[in-house]
């Protein structure tokens, strides 16, 4: 890369993770994005119940070796509660400190945190009615361990914290944390290192998607297609492709400030045994 791209690039990235640190609003992006519970976000709350509840990647292991980290949550509790009655640990980890704010508001049920209600009453649903939404809730809060900062851009993405988890779950984080393929390519390799020898990397996100706003502020993405995940996730040494789906978009952009035109789910395991 020339060096004149390489500096902008670089300053791009910046003001980026500035956007994210300080300008971040969680209660404008619940708002935006999470005021319903549409057909997409029915989609990654299905996938990931449906891994964790039945694939016998997941069913399979034993009681230590479902340890859970949510990477780039956001104020979002709710992929992480489809986890909740799989995990005997879940952790969550996120770059912005308002974002980290929401979650333990959230968490210790104070009074003027983000209402999730709608989204666990929903995966409560997809387990037949057998438990509730307030079930699953206080499930994800009892196995709650905290929630850490953490920068994909790092080798380690959870420095200081050196931490290795049985089932690392994302939903729309890298594809918004960076900007070209390669970044999205290096920074899977990154939180590649937070996955045990055998264990899961699910991802959810979305596809040919270029910008989202929240508020008056718009953040940058890298446009994915079904193709470039495939190519990115077996590009990565240690993990072995699993599953790979996608969906057509199923909003308008008057529901969500976002271009994307679908969004995926993804399962790889990292190779190895412990
Ligand atoms: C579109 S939001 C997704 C939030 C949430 N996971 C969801 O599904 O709605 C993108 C997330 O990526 C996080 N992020 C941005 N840059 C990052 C980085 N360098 N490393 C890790 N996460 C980052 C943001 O703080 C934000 O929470």
């Amino acid at each position: 890369m020339q060096d004149g791209r390489k500096a902008d690039d670089l300053s791009k990235k910046g003001q980026i993770r500035a956007q994210y640190l300080t300008e971040f609003s969680p209660r404008e992006y619940h708002s935006t994005f999470y005021s319903v519970l549409d057909d997409e976000v029915k989609f990654f709350l299905e996938v990931y119940h449906n891994a964790f509840e039945k694939d016998n990647l997941l069913t399979s292991r034993g009681s230590n070796q479902r340890r859970v980290l949510d990477f780039g949550c956001g104020p979002v509790p709710v992929y992480a509660g489809t986890a909740a009655y799989f995990a005997n640990s879940v952790t969550m980890a996120e770059i912005a400190p308002s974002n980290r704010q929401a979650i333990n508001s959230w968490m210790n049920s104070e009074e003027g945190a983000l209402d999730w209600n709608l989204f666990f009453s929903h995966i409560a649903s997809l387990d037949g009615g057998t438990k509730t939404g307030e079930d699953y809730a206080q499930r994800l809060r009892d196995v709650f361990q905290l929630v850490v900062p953490c920068d994909g851009e790092l080798e380690n993405p959870l420095h200081p914290i050196c931490q290795t988890y049985d089932v690392v779950m994302s939903t729309l984080c890298l594809e918004f944390a960076t900007i070209s393929l390669d970044d999205y390519r290096a920074m899977l390799a990154n939180v590649t290192h937070l996955i045990k020898p055998g264990g899961v990397l699910m991802m959810a996100g979305a596809l040919g998607n270029t910008s989202y706003c929240v508020g008056q502020t718009k953040y940058p993405s890298v446009n994915l297609t079904k193709e470039a995940i495939a190519d990115v996730v077996t590009s990565v040494e240690t993990l072995e492709l699993v599953a790979l789906r996608t969906l057509g978009r199923q909003t308008s952009l008057d529901e969500k400030p976002a271009d994307h035109n679908g969004i995926f789910f993804v399962m790889a395991q990292k190779m190895g045994t412990e």
